[in-house]
């Protein structure tokens, strides 16, 4: 999604805004801008595609400005879509949506302003323009007042050369504090060099000059302003010798397992839980997630309710608001996202909290806006992960799971330790595992079956085959084929059948037949040696509960070979974003 980088200090500002842009690569985008102020002009290049595009923005004098990249919402990839937006002495860097945009649009073309975009965003520029009489923060604090919806903004006005104002609601930004100055952005990776950061909360204003930060509500009222130090080195991506960062991110999923368990917050779970039996704590627990969160959510409402005997079910956190789900003070949701910036998410969790049920939040990011509106906040240690395609967080986050439970048992999660050895054994396989990618991306569609605790892995098999390979295909419940799906079996369909249940061996067996005798060719993943598959890939023993932790190294080697055998980057899949912050 949608990125934002801004500086002002002593140094030329075009050069680190332009570094900034390519750390907050990683996020997705389509389009990219800078703008500086020079002098008492702005002075800009926006265009679509890469970030390298702006390169010569590099050049522009001013050691006041703002960067952005762009993930389409309103309006194409185009050069006049891109930010920053200029309107007069004003030009504006926005992530997230400005809801009621169109009756703004309208009422300043009304006006007599006329329009550059076709973006939400370019109304932010005109409303400062026309609240405008000389006092910068004012014009701010005005325009805020028209907005509805969700923004973080970054201003520049020429007339006032070294400040920078920021704004934040239901969109992440945070300041950091150099030695030559002050910076704003929307993720962490893009303050790397920053010794000291601050996370602004939502109706939150700041002003940034040089050497100073302050803090205003959006009626100006003035706030303290804390900053905290931060280490902020270890942010900063390298592919280490690996050809792109999902590969590398899947070989960093031992240690990813193992810091998380080490890094289990028992005193956070005993807050949560609060008594004994556990139990009687709740009685209904909520998962909710998107994406890869929501597949690792599944297997952890399996695992939990496995261990409490409580009713406990995994939702797709953007269905969760549209219906009205039982929720109350006897009722937690524990949200579950990487980078805790997921707009739907969010959604699902501030659901959680007005209608009085207890909010956990399971996350990657300690200083994301889900961790900051948590109860009980509990972090996966993966590190950053760069590559768009969930790889390593999703371990941590079964890793997660299978300490809570532990926990809950009154045991400890010793297999986890065993993980790294297990997965580098797994890793062995990897040109196995190209070979049949080879052979999948020539198929008319690939589809993952699983049952129990592997229809998770089924469902999140195929969505790292979609997302990187592009490949058509889904996840189903081994049992519903039969039910309509099965339709879709021929000689040019693969299946990937996903087979770790002991006890439901026999019946994947026949699904597994029932798609043979159709044409299809199977790809089995299995610890068994009597699953009639063509291929296998084979795991190896481990306990029952544990297998969708081992299961999803082989998937996600597959997706990714698959994505190389189609010549595509598998860290940059066309229309993804690594956030989603927007509904
Ligand atoms: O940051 P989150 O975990 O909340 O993200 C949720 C999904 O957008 C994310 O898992 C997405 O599905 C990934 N690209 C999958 O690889």
């Amino acid at each position: 999604m949608c990125g934002i980088i801004a500086y002002t200090g002593k140094r030329q500002a075009a050069g680190i805004l332009y570094d900034g842009l390519t750390r907050l690569e990683y996020r997705g985008y389509d389009s990219a801008g800078i703008a500086v102020v020079n002098g008492l002009r702005l002075d800009y290049v926006k265009r679509a595609g890469r970030v390298s595009a702006v390169a010569d923005a590099r050049a522009l004098s001013g050691t006041c400005g703002v960067g952005h990249t762009r993930w389409a919402t309103h309006g194409g990839a185009e050069d006049r879509n891109a930010h920053p937006h200029v309107c007069g002495k004003f030009a504006v860097v926005h992530n997230g949506i400005i809801e009621n945009y169109a009756v703004l649009k309208r009422e300043l073309t009304d006006m007599g302003h006329s329009f550059s975009s076709d973006t939400d965003s370019e109304t932010v520029s005109h409303l400062l323009s026309s609240f405008y009489r000389g006092d910068f923060l004012s014009a701010v604090r005005q325009t805020v007042e028209q907005l509805r919806g969700s923004f973080a903004l970054c201003v520049l006005c020429s007339d006032f050369p070294e400040t920078i104002v920021c704004v934040r609601q239901k969109s992440p930004l945070i300041l950091g504090r150099a030695k030559d100055g002050m910076l704003a952005a929307s993720d962490i990776p893009a303050l790397g060099g920053c010794r000291e950061i601050c996370v602004l909360s939502d109706g939150q204003i700041a002003c940034l000059t040089p050497a100073d930060c302050k803090l205003f509500s959006f009626s100006l009222a003035p706030l303290p302003c804390k900053f905290t130090a931060s280490d902020l080195k270890s942010c900063v991506a390298e592919k280490k010798g690996f050809a792109h960062f999902m590969r590398k991110e899947i070989s960093q999923e031992g240690a990813a397992v193992v810091r998380t368990a080490r890094a289990f917050d028992e005193a956070e779970a005993r807050r949560l839980f609060g008594c004994v039996p556990y139990a009687e704590a709740f009685s209904r627990i909520f998962l909710v997630g998107c994406g890869t969160a929501y597949h690792s959510a599944l297997t952890g409402a399996r695992l939990l309710e496995e261990t409490l005997r409580i009713p406990v079910a995994a939702e797709l956190a953007s269905e969760f608001c549209c219906r009205k789900p039982l929720l109350g003070r006897h009722a937690l949701v524990l949200a579950v996202s990487q980078s805790g910036e997921t707009a739907d998410t969010l959604a699902a969790a501030r659901l959680a909290k007005q209608k009085g049920a207890r909010l956990a939040v399971l996350t990657n990011a300690g200083y994301s806006s889900l961790a900051r509106l948590s109860d009980h906040c509990f972090l996966t240690e993966a590190g950053v992960e760069v590559g768009v395609a969930a790889t390593k967080t999703y371990a941590a986050q079964l890793a997660f799971f299978y300490a809570l439970c532990a926990f809950l048992r009154g045991e400890k999660a010793a297999y986890l330790r065993r993980f790294p050895a297990i997965h580098k054994k797994l890793s062995e396989g990897e040109e196995q595992i190209r070979l049949l990618a080879a052979e999948i991306v020539r198929a008319r569609g690939v589809y993952f079956i699983g049952r129990g605790a592997d229809y998770a892995s089924a469902l999140e098999g195929s969505l790292k085959l979609r997302e990187v390979s592009y490949l058509p295909g889904a996840g189903y419940a081994a049992g519903e084929l039969k039910h309509g799906s099965i339709a879709l079996m021929d000689g040019d369909a693969v299946v990937v059948a996903v087979a770790t249940g002991k006890a439901l061996k026999e019946k994947m067996r026949t699904s597994v037949c029932e798609v043979r005798s159709r044409g299809a060719k199977v790809i089995a993943v299995t610890p068994f040696d009597d699953i009639p598959a063509d291929h296998v890939l084979a795991l190896p023993a481990c306990p029952q509960k544990y297998y969708p932790l081992l299961t999803q190294v082989p998937l996600q080697l597959l997706a990714y070979h698959a994505a190389l055998c189609r010549g595509l980057d598998p860290d940059r899949p066309r229309n993804l974003a690594k956030s989603v912050t927007v509904e």
